[in-house]
């Protein structure tokens, strides 16, 4: 039988535009416009359903006709909507401004994401879960009891503390098998200013492993016995939005492989090093036989074997 995934987080509807760079108190012209599924949660999911994996995704959505084709976007992706509760908030909307070089800068509206308590989740499930994935954005009260309910229960737990990171999530991030912020939310978290010192402060904590997304710089990885830095591949950047929820994505299925740490945080590099290459946000994510291709193209010969 498959391992289970239950993920925990974001649904948006994401409107992206594209525009040469962003002048504040200008107008501006858009190339494209682009509406595509969105919030850390989906994303994370639809890239893990998309590499193979059983995916739950645990979220709340809005009561009308825009979040019922959601859900069935999701369920085309191979996602499990059925613990998707509907409330009378709209589905959360963000506005993505992508700039020619790739960068975005985003607009939330959180909407239905405020509505997850604790009461909608069926905790019974998710004792059959292997895996599970939380970011912040959804209320701190439900994401407390998911995180206590994981240790409790030994599972995997992956945290993305993506635009929620400041000191007062430390206590909760302590109990993250892995937790993965970018070098903002690293430094935001800890209060430091260099990479590793601000990484070994998580583990001090009780935090796993460390995984630090940086950008074109790759990304790096600190556990208490091992550390690893993996460069990124040179490809031509379009879009970076939603490429840390394709990292999320490769680095949690890569956890079920058992790949070593090393691997896995190639694995996640190369995902999102395929995502930033294209438009979009959960779209952008590969699929399991695009990352074969990708990995075999850089003569990654081990890392596309294990796949
Ligand atoms: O990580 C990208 C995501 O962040 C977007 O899809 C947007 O909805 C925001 O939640």
């Amino acid at each position: 039988m498959k391992e289970k995934v239950a993920v925990f987080g974001k649904v948006n509807v994401d409107t992206l535009l594209y525009i040469d760079q962003l002048r504040m108190g200008e107008n501006h012209l858009c190339q494209q416009t682009i509406v595509d599924i969105g919030g850390k949660g989906a994303n994370t999911a639809i890239g893990l359903a998309k590499l193979g994996v059983d995916c739950h995704l645990m979220a709340c959505v809005g009561n009308d006709s825009i979040s019922q084709s959601v859900l069935k976007k999701l369920e085309k992706y191979g996602v499990d909507t059925s613990f998707i509760k509907p409330c009378a908030a709209q589905t959360g909307k963000t506005f993505v401004v992508v700039e020619s070089n790739g960068r975005n800068t985003m607009f939330h509206i959180l909407g239905a994401n405020s509505c997850l308590t604790p009461e909608m989740i069926n905790w019974t499930f998710l004792e059959k879960c292997t895996a599970i994935f939380i970011q912040f954005g959804v209320p701190v009260e439900t994401v407390r009891e998911i995180i206590l309910m994981s240790k409790r229960n030994g599972k995997y737990l992956y945290i993305d503390p993506a635009g929620f990171a400041d000191e007062s999530i430390l206590e909760l991030v302590a109990y993250a098998d892995t937790v993965a912020p970018n070098e903002v939310e690293l430094f935001k978290m800890t209060k430091e200013t260099d990479i590793e010192k601000a990484a070994k402060k998580l583990l001090s904590a009780g935090v796993e492993e460390v995984v630090v997304k940086l950008g074109s710089k790759g990304a790096s990885l600190f556990s208490e016995k091992f550390s690893y830095h993996a460069d990124a591949y040179n490809v031509d950047v379009v879009d970076t939005t939603g490429a840390g929820d394709a990292f999320n994505a490769a680095y949690i299925a890569g956890k079920i492989k058992k790949l070593s740490l090393r691997d896995n945080l190639r694995l996640a590099v190369a995902a999102s090093a395929i995502s930033v290459t294209r438009q979009g946000t959960s779209s952008s994510s590969p699929t399991r036989e695009e990352l074969i291709d990708f990995l075999q193209k850089f003569g990654e010969k081990e890392l596309f074997e294990v796949l």
